[in-house]
């Protein structure tokens, strides 16, 4: 279904973390209007396509996205607009094309994804089809995703002491959609309850998990093992498991890691992930180790890679390139997949494929900075992928995904009441 742009414009709005992002709406020749938000990551990893900020010191502190919404208005408007474009595909290519640089530094990650994702709404609405439809890899059969709820936050997301960024529950074991969503949204309650009476109730971080002055992860894992407990579920790896997100690239360089004031080489992060694998319902673990550290993640992807999913997120940034390399090279055995880190949504199915082919698993992710697009919940129906982590049970930018996909399974329930989507994570 071809499509012509009739107008493009963005401009500059406020994230969840209070800073500016852009909102691109573009019309199409039928005079519909679709828009995309763009979201914005705090623990980047170094090889993310660029996010162009003004460095405007007078002006939020210069990350005003001026520049980036001048390049939507003027240069991308004047290539796109009154050309048709048969795929998604087409319409980024011309986007790449444009921009001319291996890392999207000419015209701004954040400006070219937000027109490659309004632009595949467009598409959507033109074959009269929903948006996720549009978002297949390789012909995997749509899923809701298991959630992943960040309910504890630490590293560049708290202002604690915690140095691991992320504890997520992941009610792998729910028989439905609607149902791990409630498990999340109860034992986020039970987790408030605990943390409260232990003297830990203080704030929230960016990604509205709890953010108490712990430090050491262990007396994490145990609050969250009482509080599923307390939520009347099961702290299993087939029940309600534990997903982390250490975010290594933040506490450590080269293989030397500081964690609770100690320091860790990478052979002691190695064997404490393994003592907590015996020890806690943990079947996934996210940048354990740094970026730089490619001989760690060997080793530990050869130590654990067949007893859990080690995601690589700072180190794999969504880049085919990256991913490709990555998989010959025997690290992880999981990608995690932003959109914003390469910035457009062809390359991301791309990347998704790729992981698919060599049987990595793929997680899709929000960012630390939000907004209410709900782009994501769609990504991770159609491509299949079985896991998404949009943060706690709570603040509206948060929830705003979890409840799309509620209403996507909604849409799809057949007439007789039973869901058209096979939800969790499919057996391989
Ligand atoms: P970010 O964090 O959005 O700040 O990069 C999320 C993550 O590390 O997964
Ligand atoms: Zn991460």
């Amino acid at each position: 279904m071809t499509i012509t742009l009739a107008s493009l414009q963005a401009h500059e709005i406020l994230d969840s973390r209070g800073r500016p992002t852009l909102q691109v709406a573009l019309t199409t020749s039928t005079g519909e209007e679709f828009t995309a938000q763009v979201p914005s990551g705090a623990s980047t990893g170094s090889g993310e396509a660029v996010e162009l900020r003004d460095h405007d010191p007078e002006r939020y502190d210069g990350k005003g996205v001026l520049t980036a919404v001048a390049h939507v208005n003027e240069a991308i408007a004047d290539a796109l607009v009154g050309r048709p474009f048969a795929a998604q595909a087409d319409l980024d290519a011309a986007l790449l094309d444009l921009d001319g640089t291996r890392d999207k530094s000419a015209l701004g990650a954040n400006a070219i994804v937000g027109v490659s994702i309004a632009a595949v709404r467009a598409f959507a609405a033109a074959a009269a089809r929903p948006l996720w439809s549009q978002l297949s890899v390789d012909g995997a059969a749509p899923r809701l995703p298991v959630p992943h709820f960040n309910v504890v936050n630490g590293g560049a997301h708290a202002p604690n002491a915690l140095d691991f960024q992320e504890f997520m529950i992941a009610p792998i074991g729910a028989p439905s959609y609607p149902e791990a969503l409630r498990a999340g949204a109860e034992i986020y309650g039970r987790l408030r309850t605990r943390l409260a009476a232990a003297g830990h109730a203080g704030g929230l971080g960016d990604e509205g998990g709890f953010a108490p002055e712990l430090s050491h992860p262990d007396e994490v894992l145990q609050i969250l093992v009482a509080a599923i407990d307390d939520a009347g579920y099961r702290p299993d790896r087939h029940g309600v498991a534990i997903a982390l997100d250490p975010a290594a690239s933040e506490f450590g360089e080269h293989g030397s890691y500081t964690v609770a004031g100690r320091r860790w080489s990478s052979a002691d992060l190695i064997g404490y992930y393994e003592e907590i694998v015996d020890r806690f319902p943990i079947w996934s673990i996210e940048d354990g180790l740094g970026e730089d550290d490619s001989t760690g993640w060997q080793e530990l992807t050869a130590r654990l890679g067949e007893r859990v999913q080690l995601v690589g997120d700072d180190n794999f940034v969504t880049n085919p390139r990256i991913i490709e390399q990555a998989i010959a090279d025997g690290i992880g055995n999981a990608a995690l997949i932003k959109v914003n880190q390469i910035g457009t949504v062809t390359e991301t199915l791309e990347a998704m494929s790729l992981c698919r082919q060599a049987g990595y698993a793929a997680m899709i992710s929000h960012r630390s900075g939000e907004t209410p697009d709900t782009f994501i919940a769609d990504l991770a129906v159609g491509s299949g992928c079985g896991q998404l982590k949009s943060g706690a049970p709570a603040r509206g930018e948060r929830v705003a995904k979890y409840n799309r996909l509620l209403e996507i399974a909604g849409e799809a329930r057949r007439p007789d009441g039973s869901t058209g989507l096979a939800f969790g994570i499919e057996a391989r």
